[in-house]
């Protein structure tokens, strides 16, 4: 079958790829600007992404769009998606086997978005997308190259929401600068538009 994103929503949400599909009220794809330079990927939906089949629309995803305002960056320049694409019941980290079944509609977002900058938002995406045994603590803000797209692991906002000490906050907010200096290194903020069109 051909790869575009029609096709790709609906084999999504005609999955029953893996046994998340039994529970899910909506899959959650992703969305964004499909020409963007960025792409941010998360775990997988919670509550309020099943319910309403849109990612990071909970609180871990409020504290996201600000995160991107504070780098002046919206979710209409970027493209956000999940390493599973139907929720974990609880909010558990999705299985080694789930993630597996899924990987392959994150690849192809990836193919057709062919963005510049990848940022793994938490472990779990940086230990699909990097490495299994990848210490998110200890690696996050290191930027690393993979076939020409440029890799940054940093915190999931649900971990920021979590943290106590301001610590995490502080580095999270490290990365965000970083995020903004490669892209401004590399030319990415659009120029006069809001938006990125090609
Ligand atoms: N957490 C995630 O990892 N993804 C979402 O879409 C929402 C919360
Ligand atoms: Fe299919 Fe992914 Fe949903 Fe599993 S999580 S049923 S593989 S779309």
């Amino acid at each position: 079958m051909e790869l575009t994103w029609e096709n790709l929503e609906n084999a999504v949400r005609a999955c029953r790829g893996c046994g998340l599909c039994e529970r899910r009220l909506h899959t959650v794809l992703g969305e964004g600007n499909p020409h963007t330079p960025v792409l941010f990927v998360g775990e997988g939906p919670g509550r309020q992404e099943d319910e309403q089949g849109r990612p990071f629309v909970g609180p871990a995803g409020q504290l996201l769009d600000r995160m991107l305002a504070a780098i002046s960056l919206t979710r209409e320049m970027v493209y956000i998606a999940n390493i599973v694409k139907c929720r974990p019941p609880g909010n558990r980290e999705p299985t080694a086997a789930e993630a597996a079944a899924c990987l392959p509609y994150l690849r192809a977002q990836f193919v057709l978005i062919r963005p510049k900058i990848l940022v793994c938002l938490g472990r779990t995406a940086a230990m699909h997308i990097l490495r299994p045994d990848i210490r998110i603590t200890r690696e996050r803000g290191i930027w690393v190259e993979k076939k020409g797209t440029l890799i940054l692991p940093t915190y999931h906002p649900s971990a920021l929401l979590r943290d106590e000490t301001g610590q995490k906050k502080r580095e999270a907010w490290q990365d965000l600068k970083s995020l903004r200096e490669k892209m401004r290194e590399m030319d990415l903020y659009p120029k006069e538009e809001k938006t990125w069109t090609q």
